[in-house]
């Protein structure tokens, strides 16, 4: 704790009191962010006075959440070492759960919490985020993903609620309040809205690229949810990689400095995205009003340099730096760093524990939207013979979608999650059989369920007919092959579908006798089981329109843009229940 700051001083008070003690230097370390594996020896925190570090996946900083506190405890005390013992934010992408930890709770992603529309649980969701984050020794999460779709094509649809501004802006507002905890309470993290702005809306859904829109679309459509986010207190918002009408959002001060901090009263921190220095021009995107640079992967020393030469030049100014530097020091003294630096112990114990569990079954469950349900198929009866048909029913990595330990998710099980094919297991009174692949063939069985979908992707890798082109609209070969035989053997079908987005199944509805769209659900699999067995009825509501086929495509907007002449398969608000009838 610096001993120059007394403690019955204002917030506001105890920035400005350090801030008038800094160094250049020092207040440049403030606005660093940086891995601890790279750029950077564990040596130049202190020399350089290192203001935040953010954990991706790569080399974990330990087996077990102990192991983690650990290390970040060890990297929080050179910082603490240093002349004015600044101590330093820790920051990971936990964005459906602290899902860079295997043994985490893991919840849908937010597409699949656009659907359930249930802003109490994306509340909890959040706070259990938070928790699990700060037991494994984070204090800043880059989480929600506020973004509104406008087409299918963009590889981060599922990070975001809904296409619908209204959606999204109440369940920003919840997820912020959850993370955070509510305005009059302690806050321990700080949550970041991103990304600011039009990260959905590019051009043919192109992952970074232009938005094409008039200023008045961009206030009204994709604005409140960062208003709601700002009323709810969030500590940061971050810039988005997309261009606005060709001028790259981290460099554009006019939707930065003017709107956001200006217009909007945002108090809190802008974090730039990943190697934003080098990619979006250097001093622009500090003069553009962003005050923590992540300088990664080879941006460190440029970064340092061309911001201290930048200021020496005078071509960023000293009031530029103070105001990103009071930001950042505001945001650490609200989570009461400077009293309290290091992450808590006892919380690991708190890890993935069952409590945690059943609000993210409850997520899972809420989150599935009915599309077709008939000739009695569902719900399935206890005593029915199943077969589970398709590997995305027996493994958690693959309905977990991206963000799932590791940057891309997994093809693989992870630790404590549990699967469809378990929760069918558990629920039924019989054998439940399994066809991995399509090649048991099992003809003698009541119904297949048939679960198909998206291996995990994310950011640009899951651009649809992007750089890395591995996706498409409709279901792959494989997985159509699969509905196909068991179709044609006249037993009943239901499939359950795991994406992160609409696809095109049109076809595939008039084959199948039900249709269940269960987005990337997360760790928590038999879910879905509780739901197609009746113990719990459909909740989910479309958070999309549905698109009906792929020509709709061919605009530069795809067909859930807002000012949409293509009518959807199904409207946003979509989804049948046992209830109220097929
Ligand atoms: C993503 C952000 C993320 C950041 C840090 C970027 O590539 O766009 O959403 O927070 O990486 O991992």
């Amino acid at each position: 704790m610096n001993k120059e700051i007394k403690t019955d001083l204002t917030i506001e008070q105890k920035v400005e009191s350090l801030l008038s003690q800094m160094t250049l230097d020092e207040k440049i370390g403030q606005m660093t962010q940086v891995r601890h594996f790279d750029d950077i020896t564990i040596a130049d925190i202190k020399t350089k006075f290192i203001g935040s570090i953010i954990h991706t996946p790569g080399p974990t900083p330990g087996t077990d959440a102990a192991e983690w506190q650990a290390k970040f405890v060890q990297l929080q005390w050179l910082a603490l070492s240093t002349r004015l013992g600044i101590p330093m934010f820790f920051g990971v992408d936990a964005v459906h759960g602290q899902n860079t930890y295997a043994g985490a709770t893991i919840f849908p992603h937010n597409i699949g919490l656009g659907a359930a529309r249930n802003s109490k649980l994306v509340e909890s969701a959040a706070a259990i985020t938070a928790l699990e984050a700060r037991a494994t020794g984070f204090n800043w999460v880059f989480s929600p993903c506020v973004a509104i779709p406008y087409n299918e094509k963009w590889g981060r649809v599922y990070e975001a609620f809904s296409e619908s501004t209204e959606i999204t802006t109440e369940l920003t507002k919840a997820s912020v309040r959850g993370h955070q905890g509510g305005l009059d309470q302690q806050v321990s993290l700080i949550a970041t809205a991103k990304h600011f702005i039009g990260d959905g809306s590019t051009d043919f859904g192109v992952e970074g690229g232009n938005t094409t829109l008039s200023q008045e679309e961009v206030m009204e459509r994709l604005l409140p949810p960062y208003r709601a986010a700002i009323e709810a207190g969030v500590g940061s918002v971050m810039a988005s990689f997309n261009s606005l009408n060709g001028v790259p959002m981290h460099a554009y001060r006019a939707m930065i400095t003017d709107v956001l901090k200006g217009s909007l009263k945002f108090e809190g921190i802008v974090v730039s995205d990943w190697k934003a220095y080098s990619r979006f021009g250097g001093t622009d995107v500090i003069n553009a009003g962003v005050d923590v640079v992540m300088a990664v992967e080879g941006d460190f020393n440029m970064y340092v340099e061309g911001v201290r030469n930048g200021v020496l030049n005078g071509v960023i100014s000293q009031e530029r730096i103070d105001d990103a530097v009071r930001r950042i020091l505001r945001q650490k003294f609200r989570i009461g760093l400077f009293d309290n630096p290091f992450p808590d112990l006892r919380l690991i114990s708190k890890i993935g524990i069952q409590a945690h569990r059943d609000v993210a079954r409850q997520a899972v469950r809420e989150s599935l939207v009915l599309l077709k349900n008939e000739n009695n198929v569902l719900p399935l009866k206890k005593d029915a013979k199943i077969a589970l048909v398709g590997e995305f029913g027996n493994n958690s990595g693959l309905q977990s979608g991206g963000w799932t330990v590791n940057w891309q998710g997994m093809t693989e099980n992870y630790a404590g999650a549990t699967t469809i094919l378990e929760g069918l297991r558990k629920f039924s009174s019989q054998d439940v059989l399994y066809d991995a692949d399509g090649s048991a063939d099992y003809d003698s069985v009541d119904v297949a369920v048939i679960v198909v979908g998206e291996t995990p992707y994310a950011e640009f890798m899951g651009d649809i007919g992007g750089v890395m082109n591995k996706y498409q609209l409709t279901l792959t070969p494989e997985h159509q092959m699969l509905v196909d035989k068991y179709t044609a053997k006249g037993i009943k079908t239901v499939v359950v579908l795991i994406s992160g987005r609409p696809l095109v199944v049109t076809k595939q509805l008039e084959q199948v006798d039900a249709f269940v769209a269960a987005w990337f659900p997360g760790s928590e699999g038999e879910g879905i089981a509780e739901v197609l067995f009746g113990d719990y009825d459909f909740k989910g509501k479309l958070p999309h329109s549905w698109p009906k086929s792929e020509e709709d495509y061919q605009g530069k907007y795809g067909p859930n843009f807002w000012d949409r002449t293509i009518e959807p398969l199904f409207p946003l608000g979509f989804g049948l229940s046992y209830q109220k009838g097929i």
